[in-house]
């Protein structure tokens, strides 16, 4: 662990990671505690900064997530700099004797900050800066010696310092790009008010995880869930340096991937990075039998997730009888499934159950998630490092249930093949426009509701086809990219002449905030 870092208290908001991966993007160490962490586990780390997250409680809420004075008590003792941010700003103004209620007007979305005094955490941004916020709360009256730093029209302290400068608090969030000076004011944080040195990178990450891997695993041997998408395949490439032919890899198709996608995985591994322990498990009527009548996204999410595990294990049975066998279950995970799941923390609102996080219970194999506290962008920058391919890094991320949870409603193969055929044109045009590395994800998602159209003189009666193109660079939040009319004129025309089923094309121009990227 590096000499100096900076600690996020985990107070449940959505964005809570987020800080400590801008954080890292400074390049300084920055791991995640919760909110009722021991001051004597953290009186062992190298900290130089305590950052507090936001919420979705209200301090005054029942069973609310509160720190005791103390806390503040332990680290000023110490001179160490904490600061607030949303619901942790809320906090300091409630603990350390200020006032924090309810506001009538809820602030959500792109504000205006009057800046009153560029200093402290604000130092050297704009009298003016457009900043993200979203709270019902706010700080009424700051606590004895601190100074307002900046306002907004609905919210009159929106940032402050204690007279001391060791408490810092804004009520915006600084960690989402939507705040557009959001790092250089978590920057100078870091660097002039904690005085933390650059020196974390990458490559160290790299070279711990290989040593971790090696000493969790030891003389034991690996199963590792891979789907061809860019997290498992560089989970794979960690792994194999890390404890080499002790690791086997499966894939399993399940019937809900895209066209041609089994085929290609398979070539890729086998004779791309030639891997002699790849195996392919085709149970893709497993799967759909399963699905069949079911509409709940939650639900097809557990059964995708729990058939995955099922089919592992009788894989990694047959396997044993050759090879010995099988400790650890390995697999993809990344952070963004692990917030949406609500795994991260005690105080979250789960959002959707992604499907590698939700295991079953009595599983046999330990399960090993060696990229689970990175973000895509991080994994990515892994992933060229290792020197994975870069047709595999930029692919766009594919989730682990598949089409299934881009199939509203029933999942029915008849269904599936109209969207395999309308995902094949989508991404050939946007490749021909040279615009797919621009972008998130873009995808077809099948709507059971059918509307009437005129094709050839007939009147047609089928179904519709929702397209959904987003930016984003973590998946946290998303903006729907601003297609041009022609390639999207081109892209429906193309998918109602081609696939026979959609007579009607939708584009989605909802952002992440409020809707998520893929619809269920
Ligand atoms: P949402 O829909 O939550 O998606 O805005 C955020 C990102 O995560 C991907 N996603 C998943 N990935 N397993 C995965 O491996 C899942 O269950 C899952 N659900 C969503 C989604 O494609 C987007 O990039």
């Amino acid at each position: 662990m590096p000499n100096d870092m900076i600690i996020v208290i985990d107070f449940g908001g959505q964005y809570c990671h987020l800080i400590s991966r801008r954080v890292r993007d400074a390049g300084v160490y920055s791991e995640i505690r919760p909110y009722d962490v021991r001051l004597e586990e953290l009186d062992q780390l190298p900290i130089k900064g305590v950052i507090l997250s936001g919420g979705p409680s209200s301090v005054y809420e029942e069973g609310a997530p509160l720190l005791d004075r103390s806390f503040f008590d332990f680290f000023a003792s110490k001179s160490i700099p904490v600061l607030g941010i949303c619901y942790g700003h809320q906090l300091i103004g409630y603990v350390l004797g200020g006032k924090t209620e309810p506001n009538q007007i809820k602030e959500y979305g792109r504000t205006e900050l009057h800046v009153a005094s560029a200093t402290g955490v604000l130092e050297g941004v704009d009298s003016e800066e457009t900043v993200w916020m979203s709270h019902g709360d706010q700080v009424k009256e700051v606590p004895e010696g601190f100074e307002i730093l900046a306002s907004t029209d609905d919210c009159p302290i929106a940032a402050f310092v204690s007279g001391d400068g060791l408490v810092h608090g804004l009520q915006f969030h600084p960690e989402v790009r939507h705040t557009p000076n959001g790092q250089h004011m978590l920057e100078n944080f870091i660097f002039n008010i904690c005085h933390c040195e650059v020196n974390w990178s990458m490559e160290s990450w790299i070279s711990d995880a290989i040593a971790s891997i090696q000493n969790e695993v030891g003389e034991n041997r690996v199963l590792l869930a891979l789907s061809g998408g860019v997290d498992s395949t560089v989970v794979s490439v960690l792994m194999q340096k890390a404890i080499g032919d002790q690791l086997h890899c499966v894939f399993v198709d399940n019937g809900v991937m895209r066209k041609n996608e089994g085929q290609d995985v398979e070539n890729f591994f086998l004779n791309v990075l030639n891997y002699q322990q790849f195996y392919r498990v085709d149970a893709q009527d497993q799967f759909l039998s399963k699905l069949e009548g079911i509409t709940d996204p939650e639900e097809k999410r557990k059964i995708i997730g729990y058939t995955f595990i099922e089919v592992f294990e009788e894989k990694a049975n047959a396997l044993a009888a050759d090879f010995g066998s099988f400790e650890y279950l390995a697999q993809g995970t990344i952070y963004p499934d692990r917030v949406e799941t609500a795994a991260t923390s005690k105080s979250a609102s789960k959002i959707k159950s992604h499907h590698n996080v939700t295991l079953p219970e009595k599983m046999q194999m330990k399960v090993m998630e060696p990229l689970k506290d990175l973000y895509k962008d991080e994994v990515r920058k892994v992933g060229r490092i290792l020197g994975i391919p870069d047709e595999i890094i930029n692919r766009h991320p594919f989730p682990g249930p598949g089409l299934a949870i881009r199939c509203v409603g029933e999942v029915k193969k008849e269904y599936l093949d109209l969207l395999r055929e309308a995902d094949v044109i989508l991404t050939e045009e946007i490749k021909k426009a040279g615009i797919y590395d621009e972008l998130w994800q873009a995808f077809p998602v099948f709507l059971p509701v059918k509307t009437v159209g005129v094709q050839g003189d007939f009147r047609t009666y089928k179904y519709m086809c929702a397209l959904r193109v987003v930016e984003s660079v973590d998946a946290m939040t998303a903006n729907f990219a601003r297609l041009d009319w022609d390639l999207l004129d081109r892209v429906a025309t193309r998918i109602i002449n081609e696939v026979k089923g959609f007579n009607r094309i939708v584009y989605d121009i909802s952002n992440k905030p409020p809707s998520t990227i893929e619809f269920e």
